[in-house]
């Protein structure tokens, strides 16, 4: 178990200037102007929020659950002051070579200070229930040319967004102290989409809780606001359920590799106190099997061989579909788990991708692949369990295989989340469902880093040489930042793309490389769905204008303390000239 983090250890057009670093605002907000004056920043500043003086302090950690505006601001602002004035980098990557301390403004020469930050909001938050859902997360930022900075949000979340982009202004002085060379700063700004995730498996690799915080963290510098936790598969079962405790008890890796009740709070506050709400997956009716080491009289298929008939991974297992166990078994899981995640958040994701049909005819209460037997049983299991989830105020989300493969019809009130491409989106649409996009072609990080099967001398090594993973190749943040989801919808449909996730699948990713498995790229996804996939003036978004501000995104993450992979060689950072790194035809 974890101990509650702090909420607070309190109590336009970029114009790229080779000696100055790019107004490296990520994701690039909506409208932005700014100056060259500098400005320097300490820790005398008079904050106020509404009216009311802010004290913060970054070296006081407190633990606390709140979720009114005030304590979501408070804990926003310390992080904020934390993050600018402990966490700040000495930029030599980004002005020209050997060329840092003649392009710094002088240490020596009479220093402007921001001297205050007037907060105001005119929403208010009372609880977690205010922070999910449809949040209205713009917001307008001010810094004069005198040190004075003014933020307006309708919701607690707006200011945090606010106070990310006002973080980002800053660098650290080779000879000490915090300034930023870009006053005045005017930016109006709101996102685009209002779903941008990463989903985040922490079934097939044990996932501490630390390196989940670590994430949401850097969800929150990222505008990100969705964590998507795939919390069980086949592999294993790391979430406790009081109500069942064999189920962690004898499917979790070993013992501790669990989350316990208090965990599974304690991220989703930490969440939403950080704009991101934690949507959690337990996926059903596939996906199943180790299930089967506490509750063999709900699972078919558990360690069918050879695996490859009956599942897509060793190893096997699904929810038998003509058993009345089940029933009661997810009556008594869902019971469980949704009434302590339904005041955090809105939805219950409950999978269903990648039902095996050949896996039924091992079940002997269906004992066959025959579809025209088995749609019944899925519309049966579909209806029943969006019911679960109903019954708890949460909206259910699915895998597209339910709608599209299966034949199943469903509640217009169901999200869909899609993989498998544009047709399926352009099919989900068209059926009028909300959807989630992940097309792996594009946004699945766990690509292109070679197979993690083993194959024996002989023909399985024939064959599979050179042992490509199924998704290969990798998703550069290029490729991910190319990608429009909306691409040839009408108006219309393209508004029922509420958004999109990347994904990182963890058979072979675990804690060790998690930061460099999700950033840069998921920063990709982020400024994609933020600022969308087009600039002011309807152009596609380009790379010579991205890579300098991820370049320098990248540096910021690495401060804070995420080790984000890099997005290239220096030489081509420095002086933040992107076209130095560019092919031209
Ligand atoms: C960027 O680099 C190219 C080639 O190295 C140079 O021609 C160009 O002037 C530079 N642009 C800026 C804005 O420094
Ligand atoms: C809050 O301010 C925004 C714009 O600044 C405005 O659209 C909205 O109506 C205001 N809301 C309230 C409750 O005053
Ligand atoms: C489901 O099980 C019942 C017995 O419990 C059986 O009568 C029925 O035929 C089964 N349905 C299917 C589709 O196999
Ligand atoms: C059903 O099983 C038969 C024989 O086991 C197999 O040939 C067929 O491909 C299977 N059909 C499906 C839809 O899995
Ligand atoms: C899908 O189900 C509907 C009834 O719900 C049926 O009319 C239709 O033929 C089915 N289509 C397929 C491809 O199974
Ligand atoms: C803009 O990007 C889309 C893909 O997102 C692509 O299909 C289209 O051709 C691009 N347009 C231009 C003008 O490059």
């Amino acid at each position: 178990m974890m101990s509650l983090p702090s909420c607070g250890r309190i109590l336009s057009s970029l114009l790229l200037l080779s000696i100055t670093p790019a107004l490296a605002i990520w994701p690039v907000p909506e409208k932005i102007s700014s100056g060259d004056k500098t400005l320097w920043i300490g820790e005398d500043i008079h904050i106020t929020y509404n009216g009311q003086r802010l004290p913060w302090n970054i070296n006081s950690p407190a633990k606390c659950k709140g979720f009114s505006s005030a304590e979501i601001v408070k804990g926003a602002v310390s992080r904020t002051l934390k993050a600018i004035l402990e966490d700040a980098f000495v930029p030599w990557m980004l002005y020209d070579r050997l060329a840092l301390e003649e392009t710094e403004p002088s240490a020596s020469a009479e220093k402007t200070f921001i001297t205050s930050i007037t907060i105001a909001q005119n929403g208010t938050e009372k609880s977690s229930k205010s922070l999910i859902g449809d949040i209205d997360e713009s917001y307008k930022l001010s810094v004069s040319g005198v040190g004075e900075v003014k933020i307006h949000a309708v919701s607690s979340i707006g200011v945090l967004r606010a106070l990310e982009s006002f973080s980002q202004l800053f660098f650290q002085h080779s000879e000490g102290g915090v300034y930023t060379t870009m006053a005045p700063v005017d930016i109006t700004d709101k996102p685009q989409y209002e779903h941008r995730g990463i989903l985040f498996d922490v079934s097939r690799s044990y996932f501490s809780v630390e390196s989940i915080y670590r994430t949401i963290d850097a969800m929150a510098w990222n505008k990100l606001n969705r964590l998507h936790i795939h919390a069980t598969d086949s592999q294993s079962w790391p979430l406790e359920i009081p109500a069942m405790p064999e189920l962690s008890g004898k499917g979790s890796y070993a013992k501790g590799k669990t989350y316990t009740p208090e965990d599974v709070e304690s991220i989703q506050i930490y969440a939403l106190q950080r704009g991101v709400q934690v949507i959690f997956e337990i996926d059903t009716p596939g996906h199943f099997g180790v299930a089967a080491l506490s509750h063999p009289e709900v699972v078919a298929a558990w360690q069918a061989t050879p695996w490859q008939n009956y599942c897509a991974q060793p190893p096997c297992g699904q929810l038998k579909l003509n058993e009345s166990k089940v029933d009661k078994f997810l009556d008594t899981l869902m019971d469980d788990f949704l009434p302590r995640t339904n005041a955090y958040s809105s939805y219950h994701h409950i999978g269903g991708d990648e039902v095996n049909f050949n896996a039924i005819a091992l079940d002997e209460t269906v004992g066959t692949n025959d579809s025209t037997v088995i749609q019944p049983l899925l519309q049966d299991f579909i209806d029943k369990h969006h019911g679960r989830v109903r019954k708890h105020g949460l909206t259910p989300i699915v895998w597209e295989e339910f709608p599209l493969h299966y034949n199943v019809t469903m509640g217009k009130d169901v999200v869909v989340q899609s993989w498998l491409g544009d047709e399926a989106i352009r099919d989900l649409v068209s059926r009028g469902f909300k959807t989630i996009v992940s097309n792996y072609n594009f946004w699945y990080l766990d690509c292109g880093r070679g197979h993690w099967l083993n194959f024996d001398n002989g023909p399985a090594f024939q064959t599979f040489y050179p042992f490509n993973d199924w998704c290969s190749p990798a998703k550069g943040w290029r490729l991910i930042y190319s990608y429009d989801p909306r691409a040839g919808l009408t108006e219309e449909e393209a508004k029922l793309v509420i958004g999109g996730e990347v994904a990182a699948w963890s058979e072979s990713i675990d804690e060790t490389i998690i930061d460099s498995i999700l950033w840069p790229r998921s920063s990709a996804l982020a400024e994609l769905l933020w600022s969308g996939r087009t600039d002011a003036a309807g152009q596609n978004r380009s790379q010579i204008d991205a890579a300098p501000r991820l370049s320098e995104f990248r540096e910021r993450m690495v401060a804070r303390g995420v080790m984000s992979a890099p997005i290239y060689m220096p030489f081509c950072t420095q002086a933040m000239n992107a076209t130095a790194c560019e092919f031209v035809m």
